[in-house]
């Protein structure tokens, strides 16, 4: 199994001109490693480059930027191809790029639950589908996809967005089990609510039960979730669930699902529906 310690190794992280991703990306320059970070925005991507560049070990270190949606396959596959041709075969992809819109079911527009599945979800299989050529060839490398805690429980206002959480952790443990015998590693995260601009747009139009829930935990920093992440992939962790809350629903959820029900019901009836 391949050791990712960031020197002078190539780690591709889509979502990496914001928030978690770009925290990954930070420190992983810092470790001495040649970083790709794909995503939609050329603007973002730029104004994250100078950030990871400020943190390289050494000016030899390169940072590429490839814009490419990753929900349109074609895209997805092309921003990977060219840091591949930029960089040389990666030792490690993150797929952290990600979006969530919270809201009732009924309320949410249709195209809400589509969108979810096809950034959060298939922007994540068609990207690893993309680097896994190269990564098989090496019989070396690692895959690190960011699903969430919704995705290990079902919750109040994130009908479109746990779904596809859940879909990325499914996909997360039949890779584990294919890709170990070929040296290839495989982690999930199940990152808690952390300071990001995702976040802070969430917070715009989560209902007043889902806020409610989720209020009890303080937001972690993404520089924190990011330190917690690359050394559960250096320990070449499969699950990596930063905080107690999130280490208890990682190894116990089927089991509390009951409790956890009566304790959210709870919640969403001392916060009507407007
Ligand atoms: N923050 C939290 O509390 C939290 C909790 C659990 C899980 N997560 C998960 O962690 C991951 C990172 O979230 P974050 O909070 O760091 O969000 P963020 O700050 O909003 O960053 C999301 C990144 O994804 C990119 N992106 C979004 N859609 C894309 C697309 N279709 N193609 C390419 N890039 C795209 C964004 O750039 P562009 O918009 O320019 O494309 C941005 O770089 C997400 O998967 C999220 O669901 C976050």
């Amino acid at each position: 199994m391949l050791q990712i310690n960031g020197h002078n190794q190539h780690a591709i992280i889509t979502g990496g001109s914001s928030g978690i991703g770009k925290a990954i990306a930070r420190q992983l320059a810092e470790q001495g490693a040649n970083i790709s970070i794909i995503s939609r925005s050329q603007d973002r991507l730029r104004s994250a480059k100078a950030e990871i560049e400020q943190a390289r070990q050494s000016a030899r270190q390169s940072v590429v930027t490839v814009v490419g949606d990753v929900s349109d396959r074609s895209q997805a596959e092309q921003a990977i191809q060219t840091a591949i041709e930029q960089l040389g075969p990666p030792h490690l992809l993150v797929t952290s790029a990600g979006i969530a819109r919270p809201g009732h079911f009924q309320a949410l527009p249709i195209d809400a639950f589509a969108e979810a599945m096809s950034t959060n979800y298939f922007g994540t299989l068609y990207c690893i589908r993309a680097v896994l050529p190269v990564m098989e060839q090496q019989q070396a490398g690692h895959l690190c996809l960011i699903s969430s805690a919704a995705g290990l429980v079902g919750l109040y206002g994130y009908s479109a967005y746990g779904p596809s959480k859940f879909a990325v952790r499914g996909l997360a443990e039949s890779l584990r089990a294919e890709l170990k015998p070929i040296g290839i590693g495989v982690s999930v995260v199940y990152p808690p609510d952390t300071q990001t601009p995702q976040l802070i747009e969430e917070n715009k139009t989560k209902p007043a039960a889902t806020k409610a829930i989720t209020a009890t935990a303080k937001p972690w920093t993404a520089d924190d979730v990011a330190q917690l992440i690359l050394k559960g992939i250096q320990q070449n962790r499969f699950e990596i669930s930063p905080g107690t809350e999130i280490k208890v629903l990682t190894r116990l959820h089927s089991l509390i699902a009951p409790l956890l029900n009566r304790y959210f019901d709870g919640i969403i009836a001392r916060h009507p529906r407007q």
